[in-house]
C-alpha cells in the first residue's frame, strides 16, 4: 500500500496525463504565481477572516439617497491639489489647509494669492525630489512618498494655533502657526515598536494626542494588502505633551482610520477600515476604557469629523457586494483569488466593486442622521473627509486631484 502510493506521487503515472498535467500547471501558476504578475506580487500574504458585519444586515438598515445629492457636488482646485485627504481651517477662519500627495502641507490664502506651501514634515523635501504636480497622486510619486512625506491627518489646536500632522511615513508631527518645517513628535512608542503607518489624530483639551497606527506590517503604499489579508495589528495611540511618550490605547485593529473626540470628550470615534465599522471608545464614565461597535457601513470608511450640533460625519468608500463578502469571509479562497495573475483593477471590477461614494452623518448614539450618495460616481469617486463649515461641506480625497464642495444642509 504505502509502496504504490509512493509511485504515484514519483510522477511516472498521473502526471502524465495531459488533463491532469494542465491542471496542475494552471493550479501551480495560481498557488505560486511565479511571474509574480498577480497583484500580491512578492508578497508574504497571509489572509485571515475578516470580522465584518454581514452585507445584508447592514444594508437592510441604510437608507438610500434616492436623489444622488453628492452628484450635485461641485470640484474646486481641479489640479492643483493632489490627494487632498484631511481638510482644516485655522482660527481666524483661513483655509482650507490641507495635506498633499507630494509631501506638503500648503493652504489656500483666496483668490489672487492661490494656494501657498505651509509646512513640509521632513528636511529632505526638494522641490527637485518631491514636485511631481499633478503627477503625485499617480505611481509616479511611489518611489518619493517616504522620502517627501505623506501628510494625511490635519487638526489645529484652537488655543495655541499649533498644525498637527499625522504623517503617513513621519509619525505624529508639529508645526507653528506661521508653518515652516515641522517637529517630529513621535516615531515610536513607549515601548520602543516603530509607528509605521500614522494615518489620522484629534486633539484632547487636556493636550493628549489621539492618533492611529494603521499597521506594524503594511506602510500606506502597501495599504490595500491590509485590506486584503484583513490583518489586524493596527493601533490607537495616545501622545502625552507632559512626558512626551506615546502609549498604546489599543491594539489589534483592523486598519484603523480616522479618529475623533466627542463634543464633550467623553469618548472617541475611530474607524476600522477592514472591518467597514466605527468603534466607540469611551473615556469617561461607567464604560470608561471600554470600546463598542458604534456603526456598520455599506462601505470602507475613511476619517470622521465632528460638526458645530456634536454630529459625526463619516467619509465612506463604496461598496461592499455580495461577492467580496464571499472573499471577506474566506481566508483561503481569497488567497487564491487575489493570486489570479490579473491586475487587481479587473479583479475588483469582477467582483462587482465600482468606485462610487457615501457619506453619512450620525448623533452620538450612532443613528443615521443623513446619507448622502453619488451613487453613479459621477462627480465623487472616493471620498476621506467630510468638513461641514459655514452652511458648507468640504470634501477630500486622497486619489483625486480636487477638493469637493457642497452647501448644507
Ligand atoms: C427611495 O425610493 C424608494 C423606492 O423608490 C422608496 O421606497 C423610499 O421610501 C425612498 N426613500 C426616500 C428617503 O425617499
Ligand atoms: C534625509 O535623507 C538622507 C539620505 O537619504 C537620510 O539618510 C536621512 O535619514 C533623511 N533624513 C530624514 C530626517 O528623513
Ligand atoms: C494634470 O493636469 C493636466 C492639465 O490640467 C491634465 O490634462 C491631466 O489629466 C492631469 N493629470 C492628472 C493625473 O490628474
Ligand atoms: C487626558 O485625557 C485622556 C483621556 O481621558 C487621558 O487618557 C489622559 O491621561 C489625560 N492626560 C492628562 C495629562 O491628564
Amino acid at each position: 500500500m504505502e509502496k504504490r502510493r509512493l509511485q504515484l506521487f514519483r510522477g511516472e503515472s498521473v502526471f502524465q496525463h495531459p488533463y491532469v498535467f494542465l491542471v496542475t500547471v494552471i493550479l501551480s501558476i495560481i498557488f505560486i504565481d511565479p511571474f509574480r504578475i498577480g497583484p500580491l506580487g512578492d508578497h508574504d500574504y497571509k489572509p485571515v477572516k475578516h470580522d465584518v458585519a454581514s452585507y445584508k444586515k447592514v444594508m437592510e438598515n441604510w437608507p438610500a439617497d434616492n436623489r444622488s445629492r453628492l452628484g450635485y457636488g461641485k470640484l474646486e482646485f481641479v489640479d492643483q491639489v493632489y490627494g487632498p485627504e484631511s481638510l482644516e481651517f485655522d482660527r481666524s477662519g483661513r483655509g482650507p489647509y490641507t495635506g498633499l500627495a507630494d509631501g506638503r502641507v500648503v493652504r489656500w490664502m483666496g483668490d489672487g494669492f492661490g494656494w501657498e506651501t505651509f509646512a513640509v514634515v521632513t528636511p529632505n523635501w526638494s522641490e527637485k525630489l518631491c514636485a511631481n504636480g499633478n503627477k503625485s497622486t499617480t505611481p509616479t510619486q511611489s518611489k518619493f512618498e517616504h522620502r517627501c512625506g505623506r501628510p494625511l491627518g490635519l487638526r489645529f489646536d484652537t488655543k495655541t494655533g499649533d498644525l498637527y500632522i499625522a504623517d503617513a511615513y513621519y509619525g505624529l508631527l508639529v508645526v507653528g502657526p506661521e508653518g515652516g518645517l515641522a517637529t517630529p513628535l513621535a516615531t515610536h512608542d513607549i515601548e520602543g515598536n516603530p509607528i509605521l503607518f500614522a494615518n489620522d489624530l484629534d486633539i484632547h483639551s487636556n493636550g493628549s494626542i489621539f492618533f492611529t497606527d494603521t499597521s506594524k506590517r503594511y506602510n500606506r503604499l502597501n495599504h490595500f494588502l491590509i485590506l486584503l489579508e484583513g490583518e489586524a495589528t493596527g493601533r490607537l495611540l495616545r501622545y502625552d505633551p507632559n512626558t512626551k511618550e506615546t502609549h498604546v490605547v489599543r491594539d489589534g485593529l483592523a486598519f484603523p482610520n480616522g479618529v475623533q473626540l466627542s463634543k464633550d470628550e467623553s469618548f472617541l470615534l475611530f474607524t476600522e477600515t477592514t472591518n467597514c465599522r466605527v468603534i466607540k471608545y469611551w473615556l469617561e464614565g461607567p464604560q470608561k476604557g471600554k470600546d463598542y461597535i458604534f456603526a456598520n457601513l455599506p462601505g470602507f470608511p475613511d476619517n470622521v469629523r465632528l460638526n458645530d450640533k456634536g454630529q459625526f460625519w463619516v467619509a465612506i468608500d463604496c461598496c461592499r457586494t455580495p461577492a467580496q463578502e464571499v472573499l471577506s469571509n474566506n481566508p483561503l479562497i481569497r488567497s487564491i483569488y487575489f493570486r489570479l495573475p490579473f491586475k487587481m483593477s479587473f479583479l475588483a471590477r469582477l467582483m462587482g466593486m465600482d468606485m462610487y461614494t457615501v457619506i453619512s452623518l450620525f448623533n452620538e448614539n450612532g443613528e443615521i442622521l443623513e446619507v448622502l450618495e453619488d451613487k453613479k460616481g459621477v462627480v465623487m469617486k472616493l471620498v476621506s473627509e467630510v468638513r461641514e463649515v459655514n452652511g458648507k461641506l468640504w470634501i477630500g480625497t486622497v486619489v483625486h486631484n480636487h477638493i469637493a464642495t457642497l452647501p448644507y444642509p
